[in-house]
C-alpha cells in the first residue's frame, strides 16, 4: 500500500480463551453474558493496513492479497461505520489484511482481524485512543477482539454498558511460559460460526448455570495463572470448555463441534497429565480443533504424543503474545 497521509498498519494476535465467552446479553453491543479470560498467541497474527482515502466511494477489503467476499466486506464496512461516527469522518477506507496462519484451518481470525483493523484505522486517523477504548471499539467488530488489544494474559470485564465492557492485562506475556499446540482436526469451514452461536446460547437450559458460575472460574483461573499453578489451571480450563460445549450441544438447534478425533485427543491429554505427569490441558472453541495448553518444558513431549495418537495432522504452535500495536512505517 502506498504511503499517504491517513494511512497506518497495525498487527494484532489471535487469543485463546481459558474462561469462554458464549452468549451476549446485548447482541448489538456485543455485551457478553459473562466475563472471560485468555492469552494472546504470539505466533498467530493479523497485519492490517488502513488508508482513509477521500477519493474512494466505498470501503474496499483484500484478505491475503485477494478481494474479500461481500459478507466479509460488509462486516468490515459496518465496523468502519462505527469508527466514522465516533471520529467524525466521512472518508472511506482501503483495507488490506493478512494472516500469518493458514486460512481454512478453522482457527478463528475475527479476534486478531478486528483488533488489527481497529488499531490501524484509529492510528491512520492520527487520533490518540487509549488501550481501553481500542478494546471497547474492537469488541463491536468481534467480541473476542476486545481481548486481543491488551498484551499477555487478559481479562475481558463483562460490564453492564458499552463503556464498561473492555479487556485489560492482569499478567504480562513473560509471566508464565505457556505454549498452545493446536491440533488441526478438521479444515472444514464451520457450519455455524460463533456470531450465530452466541444468539442461540440462551436457548440451552444450561446457559444460566454456566453464566452464574463463571465468576468462580474467572477467580480460580486468575489465581492459578498468577501463582503458576498448572494443576488448578488445567482443571478449571477443561471444565470451562466442557461447560461451553454442553451449552452448545443442548441449544436449539443443537451445535456439535467435537469430532471423534477431538474426543480422542481430549482423552489423551487427560491421560498424559495424570499418568505421564505432563503439564498439559485442553480447550476447544467453536470447532473441532483441540488447543493443548502446555507448560513450555513439556510442549515437545506433548507434540510427540499428539503425532503418535493422530498420525499426520497439522499442529500449530504458539507462545504467549503481546498486544495490538502499530507497525513503524518504512
Ligand atoms: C467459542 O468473538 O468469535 O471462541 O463476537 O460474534 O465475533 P463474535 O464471536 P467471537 O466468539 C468467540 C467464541 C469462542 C470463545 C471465546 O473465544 O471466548
Amino acid at each position: 500500500m502506498t504511503k499517504v497521509a491517513g494511512s497506518a498498519t497495525a498487527r494484532a494476535h489471535s487469543n485463546i480463551a481459558f474462561v469462554k465467552y458464549w452468549g451476549n446479553r446485548d447482541q448489538g453491543l456485543r455485551l457478553p453474558a459473562n466475563a472471560s479470560i485468555s492469552m494472546n498467541l504470539a505466533d498467530l497474527h493479523t497485519t492490517t493496513a488502513v488508508e482513509w482515502n477521500s477519493g474512494l466511494d466505498a470501503d474496499t477489503l483484500t484478505i491475503n492479497g485477494a478481494i474479500a467476499n461481500e459478507t466479509a466486506r460488509m462486516r468490515v464496512e459496518n465496523h468502519l461505520d462505527t469508527l466514522r461516527a465516533r471520529f467524525e469522518t466521512d472518508r472511506f477506507a482501503r483495507v488490506d489484511s493478512r494472516n500469518n496462519f493458514p486460512m481454512g484451518t478453522g482457527i478463528a481470525s475475527s479476534a486478531s482481524a478486528f483488533a488489527a483493523l481497529t488499531t490501524a484505522a484509529c492510528a491512520a486517523l492520527n487520533t490518540t485512543v487509549s488501550e481501553r477504548e481500542l478494546s471497547i471499539l474492537s469488541r463491536l467488530g468481534s467480541g473476542s477482539a476486545a481481548r486481543s488489544i491488551p498484551p499477555g494474559f487478559v481479562e475481558w470485564h463483562a460490564g453492564d454498558s458499552h463503556e464498561t465492557s473492555y479487556a485489560e492485562t492482569f499478567a504480562p506475556a513473560d509471566h508464565w511460559k505457556l505454549v498452545d499446540l493446536i491440533a488441526i482436526v478438521s479444515r472444514e469451514h464451520k457450519r455455524i460460526g460463533s456470531s450465530a452461536g452466541h444468539e442461540t446460547a440462551s436457548s440451552s437450559i444450561f446457559q444460566p448455570a454456566r453464566v452464574a458460575s463463571a465468576a468462580e472460574r474467572i477467580a480460580s483461573v486468575k489465581t492459578a495463572i498468577v501463582g503458576r499453578d498448572f494443576e488448578s489451571f488445567a482443571e478449571t480450563v477443561e471444565a470451562d470448555s466442557n461447560l461451553m460445549h454442553a451449552v452448545m450441544m443442548t441449544s436449539k438447534p443443537p451445535l456439535f463441534y467435537w469430532e471423534p478425533l477431538s474426543l480422542a485427543i481430549m482423552e489423551g491429554v487427560r491421560r498424559w497429565r495424570q499418568d505421564d505427569k505432563l503439564m498439559v490441558c485442553y480447550t476447544l472453541d467453536a470447532g473441532p480443533n483441540v488447543h493443548c495448553i502446555c507448560a513450555d518444558g513439556d510442549a515437545d513431549a506433548v507434540a510427540i504424543r499428539l503425532r503418535d495418537l493422530c498420525g499426520e495432522i497439522d499442529i500449530l504452535r504458539s507462545g504467549v503474545g503481546r498486544g495490538a500495536h502499530v507497525l513503524p512505517t518504512d
